[in-house]
């Protein structure tokens, strides 16, 4: 069993608490190699910004649990040496699906966990949800459960049809689970493809999807039933339109990938929405630097010559982010 107190890691806690009074979010960015995780300290420490590293049940394989909790610890350390005095850094299990998934995370050092049970009737939601708090809440380590179900692929956890959060059910779920944030569902979900081009209008100028706007009145709504509550959107890359036009220029093919605005993500940020979720943007980042190089220098194979930039994009964009979009910057001084 290892504390994540002893690797310098902080629960969400205090951190939603301020985010809440202080009207912006808190980015919570997923990691599955050296090159994003590096790009979002720096990002992080330059910007002097609360983070939260997130790792999928996908990721967790990918890379090892233990190499994973250990580049953890490296993140802290090396965000030191960049100058950060006090970093404030979570690590986080996204979409946990099972007790022992999460357990196996607590006690490997993470320092806040998701337990996923959003695919599950609402009382089995309800059981896995407090199972997890019960036994995270020993070792000082936060949970986020998840009522509503997002479409598109949760890692394990599926759903064709979006079922928005109903705001009558989540005062009985936070106080039964006890769970430290609600993730909820009012129209963002996974991935590069979020709106089908039917749900969507074109703008006639340049000929883009125009995405519907999210349910605010839900998500009033269930500020309304718990003030002051931490509350969670996951799903809520922008799908940035350079980063595809520069995918689909250099051999890629993303046709009509469209995500959420970024003006929708600035009003959220201000509410009680305190964790905002980003992957699939860094992950399109990354893809559009790397096919760059290989288009214009066939002859490289130094993945250095590769990876670098795609880390320096990815750096932009996480700065961008936390300055432009969640208004995270200063607040971890
Ligand atoms: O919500 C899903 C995250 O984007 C993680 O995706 O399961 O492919 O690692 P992944
Ligand atoms: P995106 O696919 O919109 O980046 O969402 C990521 C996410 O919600 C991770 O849990
Ligand atoms: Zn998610």
């Amino acid at each position: 069993m290892v504390s994540y107190k002893e690797l310098g890691l902080v629960n969400t806690r205090e951190m939603f608490a301020k985010a809440i009074k202080g009207g912006y979010a808190i980015p919570a960015f997923n990691f599955n190699n050296m090159e994003q995780l590096q790009a979002i300290v720096k990002a992080s420490a330059e910007t002097k910004s609360p983070v939260i590293l997130q790792v999928s049940k996908g990721a967790r394989n990918y890379a090892n649990p233990t190499l994973l909790r250990y580049m953890a610890q490296g993140a802290v350390e090396y965000a030191k040496e960049l100058g950060w005095e006090k970093p404030q850094i979570v690590l986080h299990l996204d979409h946990g699906d099972s007790f022992e998934l999460c357990k196996s995370c607590i006690d490997l050092g993470f320092s806040s966990v998701m337990i996923d049970g959003s695919s599950l009737p609402y009382e089995e939601n309800i059981a896995l949800s407090k199972k997890v708090v019960d036994y995270a809440h020993q070792y000082d380590v936060t949970v986020e459960a998840e009522l509503g179900v997002l479409a598109g692929v949760e890692d394990e956890v599926a759903s064709e049809v979006s079922h928005y959060t109903k705001p009558e059910e989540v005062i009985d779920f936070a106080t039964r689970t006890g769970c430290d944030s609600l993730a909820i569902s009012i129209g963002t979900s996974h991935g590069a493809y979020k709106f089908t081009p039917e749900q969507c209008t074109r703008d006639p100028k340049t000929g883009r999807l125009v995405p519907p706007p999210l349910a605010f009145d839900v998500l009033d709504a269930i500020m309304e039933q718990l003030p002051g509550f931490p509350i969670v959107l996951h799903g809520s890359s922008s799908v940035p339109q350079e980063y595809v036009d520069m995918i689909n220029k250099y051999g890629g093919k993303l046709p009509d990938a469209v995500g959420i605005p970024e003006e929708q993500l600035r009003k959220a940020a201000k509410s009680a929405v305190c964790k905002i979720n980003i992957d699939s943007d860094s992950r399109l980042a990354f893809t559009a630097a790397v096919r760059k190089v290989f288009a214009e220098k066939p002859g490289e194979f130094d993945p250095r010559k590769y990876c670098g930039p795609a880390r320096d994009l990815m750096e932009e964009l996480y700065k961008h982010k936390i300055i432009n979009v969640l208004g995270s910057d200063g607040k971890a001084e």
